[in-house]
């Protein structure tokens, strides 16, 4: 089942085409890869498909359901949840209640949940508090439940990103280089973490990343951007010898890697 589909998304900051004219598709249960070097656009097109940017062209569709234009909470609440590529706003709260964010971003979203939220406060808690457990359990993070975010190893912050993002229920997840400055241990627990998301979660991964080990090792299909433009899209070991994405893409070790896991 098709999940995502753009057509033709764009935007443009002054003269500059952040995003230009991108056709994507996602179908249910894949884990896809956005890669493409600095700049080229790739956490503006997470922003335009979770709105958090409205286009100046083209169309998003979740869900064979038209999104342009839809503010991020209706988006997140239909099941399509991101990451950010840089953030500490789970810093100076509780793990647990780093992960109960999540939970209500989804329930909160419609006047049912409100009416929910306020009418039957106690029945709320208690499924707030199972659920925040099942995901602590689910993420390895329940011994540190109850330490601030920011006594977390490096590594288990950028779980804790990922956690909050699970706990809101995602039928899509995007996460955006949630490797970035993980050690190669860290790198490959987060490698499997991202597969049993997809395997035992059935949530459907699109992933921005710079490590091409964890792109390669995981990756089912992989799409480049470069200067807004998508100008790849296949699997990781035929993009990786694709000679356009050689030169756009040349010192990331992109071929190696592939060639390393054929
Ligand atoms: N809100 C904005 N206003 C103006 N320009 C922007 C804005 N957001 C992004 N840009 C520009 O759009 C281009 C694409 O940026 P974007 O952050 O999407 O790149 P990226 O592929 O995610 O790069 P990186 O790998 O460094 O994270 C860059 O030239 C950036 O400076
Ligand atoms: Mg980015």
């Amino acid at each position: 089942m098709r999940l995502l589909e753009t057509h033709g998304l764009s935007v443009q900051f002054g003269g500059l085409r952040a995003v230009d004219a991108v056709d994507l598709a996602l179908d249910a249960g894949e884990i896809l890869s956005l890669i493409g070097p600095n700049g080229a656009g790739k956490t503006t097109l997470f922003n335009l498909v979770s709105g958090f940017l409205k286009p100046s062209a083209g169309t998003a569709r979740y869900q064979e359901r038209e999104i342009t234009g839809l503010p991020p909470y209706e988006i997140a609440a239909l099941g399509l949840v991101r990451t950010f590529q840089k953030t500490n706003i789970f810093s100076e709260i509780p793990v647990r209640d780093g992960v109960a964010t999540g939970f209500h971003l989804k329930r909160d979203a419609g006047i049912a949940g409100i009416l929910l939220h306020t009418r039957r406060a106690k029945a709320e808690q208690a499924a707030v508090e199972r659920w925040t457990a099942e995901i602590l359990a689910f993420t390895g993070l329940t011994p540190w439940a109850h330490q601030l975010g920011k006594n977390l190893p490096y590594g288990k912050q950028r779980i804790l990103e990922v956690a909050v993002a699970l706990a809101a229920s995602p039928r899509l997840l995007l996460l955006d280089e949630p490797a970035s400055g993980l050690n190669p241990t860290e790198t490959n627990d987060l490698m499997a973490l991202i597969r049993r998301i997809r395997d035992e979660k059935q949530i459907t991964v699109l992933l921005i990343e710079h490590n091409m080990r964890l792109v390669v090792g995981i990756s089912d299909r992989v799409v480049v951007l470069n200067h807004g433009k998508k100008i790849a899209d296949g699997p990781p070991g035929v993009v990786s010898k694709d000679q356009t994405v050689v030169e756009a893409y040349l010192g990331r070790g992109f071929a190696a890697e592939a060639a390393a896991h054929a």
